[in-house]
C-alpha cells in the first residue's frame, strides 16, 4: 500500500560559514492516513529540518518527498497546490507565527478567502466560529476580535492549530517549542491534536525533544528517535519504550523521570561513555553515536555507518550490534 506521505532517503545539507553540515541525512519515513507519530531527539539533531522537509517548505538536497506516491518536488500547478493545503506545519511558537496586528478573525478568515472557502464576511464568520469551537476556544464570540497579545500562550497555540485547519489538512506537523513549560497546557494541546487526528483522520507528526511527551502522544502510534541527522530507531511506542533496541533510545528512556519510584529503581541504567554530542561539522567516522556508545565495537562501529534495518518485531534500528544480537536471538529461538 502506498503511504500517504513519505520521505525516501531524504537529506538536507546547509552551507554555513564554518563549512557544510548535513542536518538531515538519508532519512526514510512513511506515514499512513490517521497515524500519530512522534519524532524525538536532542536539540540540533535535525527534527525541525525533517519537519520542514516533510511539509515541503525546504527542498531536499538528496532523496524524494512523496505524497500519495508522487514526487512533490516534481509536481506543479494544481497537484502542488493540493499538497500545500494537505500538509500544514504548526509552528508551536505562535508568537513567531501569528501576526500581532491581526485579530483572530483576520488570521483565520484570510486563508478561507484565499482558498475560496468563504466568499462573504458572513460565511467567513460562520466558518471561523466553527473552527474556534473545534479547538475549544468557546464561546467563539469571546475570541474573534482578540489580538495575539490578549490571549494566553495556550490560546495562541489553539489559534495556530485552527489556522492550520482552515484548509482541511490531511497531515499536520507540529513542532513543539522547547519553551513550552506549562504541563497542563501542554497536555491539553496534545489531547486536542490527538482528537483532531481521531475525528478527522488527520495524520499528526509531533516533534519534541522530550521522550516523556512522545510516549504520551504516540501511545497508539510510533516513535522515531533521531541522532545527529539520522533516524536511529523507529518502532511502535510500546516496544520502543518497553524494550529499546538502539543504545541511544535506551539512554533516552533511562533518563525519563518517573512518578513511581519503583519504576525508577527497576529501570535499567544506561551509562554513556561521554556526555558530549559531536558537532555536525566534524562527525565521527562510522556510527556517529559510537564515541558515546556503551556497546561500541572497534573495527566495526567506528568504521561503518549502520543503515536503518528492519529487525524482528517489525521495528527498524540503525545499530550494528543491536541488529546482530536481535537477529541471532531470533535465529536461536527458532532453531
Ligand atoms: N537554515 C539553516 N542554515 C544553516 N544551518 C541550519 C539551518 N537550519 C538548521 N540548521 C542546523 O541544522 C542542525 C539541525 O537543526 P534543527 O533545527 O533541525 O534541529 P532540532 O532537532 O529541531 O533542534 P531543537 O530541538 O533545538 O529545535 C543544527 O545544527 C542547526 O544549526
Ligand atoms: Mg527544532
Amino acid at each position: 500500500m502506498t503511504a500517504l506521505i513519505e520521505l525516501d532517503r531524504v537529506s538536507r545539507t546547509f552551507h554555513t560559514p564554518d563549512g557544510p553540515i548535513t542536518a538531515v541525512d538519508a532519512v526514510s519515513l512513511a506515514l499512513d492516513a490517521g497515524e500519530a507519530m512522534c519524532l524525538v531527539g536532542e536539540s540540533g539533531c535535525g527534527k525541525t529540518t525533517t519537519g520542514r522537509l516533510l511539509a515541503g517548505l525546504l527542498r531536499p538536497t538528496g532523496g524524494r518527498l512523496l505524497y500519495e506516491g508522487k514526487d512533490v518536488w516534481q509536481t506543479k500547478g494544481a497537484d502542488l497546490a493540493r499538497f500545500r493545503r494537505a500538509v500544514q506545519l504548526v509552528h508551536q511558537d505562535p508568537y513567531a507565527s501569528l501576526n500581532p496586528t491581526r485579530t483572530v478573525f483576520q488570521t483565520l478568515s484570510a486563508p478561507l478567502f484565499r482558498h475560496k472557502k468563504a466568499r462573504t464576511g458572513r460565511q467567513a464568520l460562520a466558518s471561523v466560529n466553527e473552527l474556534l469551537q473545534r479547538v475549544d476556544l468557546t464561546p467563539p464570540e469571546n475570541f474573534v476580535a482578540k489580538h495575539p497579545h490578549q490571549l494566553s500562550g495556550g490560546q495562541r497555540q489553539r489559534v495556530a492549530i485552527a489556522r492550520a485547519l482552515t484548509v482541511d489538512p490531511k497531515v499536520i506537523v507540529a513542532d513543539e517549542a522547547v519553551s513550552m513549560v506549562d504541563v497542563s497546557i501542554r497536555i491539553s494541546l496534545l489531547n486536542l491534536l490527538l482528537a483532531l487526528g481521531r475525528e478527522f483522520g488527520v495524520t499528526i507528526v509531533l516533534i519534541t525533544h522530550d521522550l516523556a511527551v512522545a510516549r504520551y502522544f504516540a501511545r497508539e502510534g510510533r516513535i522515531g528517535v533521531m541522532y545527529l541527522g539520522r533516524v536511529v530507531e523507529l518502532a511502535d511506542t510500546e516496544s520502543l519504550v518497553g524494550d529499546p533496541a538502539h543504545p541511544y533510545s535506551a539512554a533516552l528512556i533511562a533518563a525519563i523521570p518517573e512518578a513511581d519510584p519503583d519504576i525508577t529503581r527497576t529501570k535499567k541504567r544506561v551509562e554513556l561513555r561521554s556526555a558530549e554530542i559531536p558537532s555536525l561539522l566534524s562527525l565521527p567516522p562510522g556510527c556517529a553515536f559510537h564515541p558515546r556508545c556503551p556497546l561500541s565495537e572497534a573495527g566495526l562501529c567506528d568504521v561503518k555507518i549502520p543503515e536503518l534495518l528492519v529487525i524482528p518485531g517489525s521495528r527498524e534500528v540503525a545499530c550494528h550490534v543491536a541488529v546482530r544480537e536481535r537477529t541471532s536471538e531470533r535465529a536461536a529461538a527458532t532453531a
